[in-house]
């Protein structure tokens, strides 16, 4: 079997990275990881790239007095290593749109809404106080502007009462973590095509629950 060879762009944690490797490591998955490439020589997801020998490589965005001479050294880097398809996994860099057509849907986002909701930075914070009842998560083809491009694969989760950021923040990441490593394998798989700015996925079937939130009580019932 031919794997896709990604390229996993990151700022920090790298949560949804660990994801994505261990998804790759599990048997029959169609894609690889070929290069992990940070902005930051202390981003913590290089540490556990490299302990499971995946190469790595820092490009300190601070070393380049321009964006688009930044953004060529990650292009030449990610071209060098083979790069299909790159994973953008809490990159804290904007790109410019120059980059973004190059790996025109062959470059993908993961975003902490149910977009186009939220775009941007604090999306918690933003989801809070809008008030809404459920938020998401959602992975994208990118398009120039931040957070927009055909939506693959969205996750719905409720936000409870009582949530802080840091508490959404984290439920919010449980459906990231299944979320990109789906979305990596139906773009693996080739079944994703875009038209007219949607991506049309084969033989996907949608999940069959409506997520109500709060829950509707007994009428009666307090
Ligand atoms: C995630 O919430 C992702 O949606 C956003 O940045 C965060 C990155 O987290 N783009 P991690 O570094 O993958 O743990």
């Amino acid at each position: 079997m031919t794997r896709l060879k990604l390229g996993v762009l990151i700022s920090g944690r790298g949560s949804n990275l660990r994801a994505l490797i261990e998804s790759c490591n599990t048997s029959g998955y169609p894609a690889e990881i070929v290069l992990v490439l940070a902005n930051r020589p202390d981003a913590a997801g290089l540490g556990f790239a490299a302990e499971v020998g995946i190469a790595t490589q820092v490009i300190d965005h601070t070393e380049y007095a321009e964006r688009a001479a930044f953004d060529a050294a990650l292009d030449r880097a990610l071209r060098a290593a083979g790069v299909e398809l790159v994973c953008l996994a809490g990159f804290m860099r904007l790109l410019t749109a120059g980059f973004v057509a190059s790996w025109r849907d062959a470059l993908v986002n993961i975003h902490p809404s149910l977009l186009p909701s939220f775009r941007g930075l604090n999306t918690h914070r933003k989801t809070l106080a809008a008030g809404v009842r459920i938020t998401g998560c959602t992975v994208h083809y990118l398009r120039p502007e931040t957070d927009t491009g055909p939506i693959l694969v969205q996750a719905a989760v409720p936000v409870l009462a009582e949530d802080d950021e840091a508490s959404l923040a984290a439920r919010v990441l449980a459906a990231e973590h299944r979320c990109y490593p789906l979305a990596v394998r139906l773009i693996a798989e080739g079944r994703v095509r875009v038209e007219n700015e949607r991506a049309i996925i084969d033989g996907a079937p949608a999940g069959d629950l409506t997520l109500i939130n709060p829950l509707p009580t007994p009428s009666g019932s307090s």
